[in-house]
């Protein structure tokens, strides 16, 4: 087992990570997918909770498994059913749980929130998404491309639609392991841009590229790998519907898009799809798609996350 430094830390996001440290991850997550992690126990006699603020099925089931699998047992919690709902702050319930727990995996709204949670917590604080970014989808993702594509240097990926939270992680992710990376959204939903000079920054360290743009055919030439996520994510379902297919409509995954892209390229969406919006039926369940095996991902992953904070 990888020595990670992150071994007791927080993982609150991708950008502390160096790329050879994200690249031992996501091998290690690759060798236990195949070896299986029976036997592995680092969680043993410990007990995670899982806090989440907003709705999840990927990554609440996969962390509860995880968890139970590495032999620990698992806390399920949300704001409703805490004094969080009723008022209490999120420092006085970080310092609570502390005493309680060996662990912490939060989804929640702002990135300020979480670190303010975080800075609050004695114990390792796992970013289970937060408005700002969704590291551990990340994870699962460059894992998934590590499958498909043998090695992550040099892969042409071409992220389409919403300059979001998980545009950011896979940005991160994509950067620091030698990608040559396009981001392609509509006009003011381009990723913030200090992350997008975080990780042209990554560009050079790593010798990948980025481009980010507005062309969504241009942005998906020859890609290896064309990814997508929802028009409107947790926290901004007021959004107009009519307004949303206005701005977005040219950024859907569909045939005609794909065709730009490489032969064998490969589908990606982090899930849940919004069928007929950002990606049409016959891509999601036609044979490019790898969906399903990147949402399996997420448990791989999560078990060498796991195991690299508490091993
Ligand atoms: N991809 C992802 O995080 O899915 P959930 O919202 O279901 O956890
Ligand atoms: N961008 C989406 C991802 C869901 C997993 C959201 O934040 O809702």
């Amino acid at each position: 087992m990888v020595k990670h430094k992150m071994r007791g830390s927080d993982f609150l996001s991708l950008k502390p990570l160096d790329g050879s440290e994200l690249e031992d991850l996501v091998e290690e997550a690759l060798r236990l997918k195949s070896e299986g992690s029976k036997g592995v126990r680092s969680l043993s006699g410990r007990s995670v909770g899982l806090l989440f603020e907003k709705h999840s099925t990927r990554t609440r089931v996969s962390f509860e498994v995880a968890v139970n699998r590495l032999g620990g047992q698992v806390v399920v919690l949300s704001s409703g059913d805490t004094q969080l709902g009723r008022g209490e702050t999120i420092e006085d319930t970080g310092r609570v749980l502390s005493r309680y727990l060996d662990g912490l995996v939060v989804r929640t709204f702002g990135q300020d929130r979480l670190e303010v949670l975080a800075e609050a917590c004695d114990i390792p604080v796992i970013n289970a998404l937060t408005d700002q970014c969704h590291p551990c989808q990340a994870l699962a993702d460059m894992l998934t491309i590590l499958e498909y594509k043998g090695s992550p240097r040099g892969v042409r990926l071409a992220y389409v639609g919403d300059g979001n939270n998980v545009c950011h992680s896979l940005m991160r992710a994509g950067t620091k392991l030698g990608m040559e990376v396009t981001v392609s959204t509509p006009e003011g939903r381009e990723p913030l841009q200090e992350i997008v000079e975080e990780c042209v920054e990554n560009t050079g360290i790593y010798s990948g590229t980025l481009a980010v743009g507005h062309d969504p055919p241009a942005g998906v030439t020859d890609a290896d790998v064309v990814y997508t996520d929802t028009w409107s994510s947790m926290g901004q379902e007021n959004r107009d519907e009519d307004a949303l297919a206005a701005s977005f409509g040219r950024f859907q995954v569909n045939e005609e898009l794909l065709a730009h892209a490489s032969d064998d390229v490969m589908v990606m969406h982090c899930l849940p799809a919004h069928r007929g919006q950002e990606i049409t039926d016959e891509v999601l369940d036609g044979n490019r798609s790898a969906v399903w095996d990147q949402a399996e991902n997420r448990l791989h992953a999560q078990i060498a996350l796991l195991e690299m904070i508490f091993g």
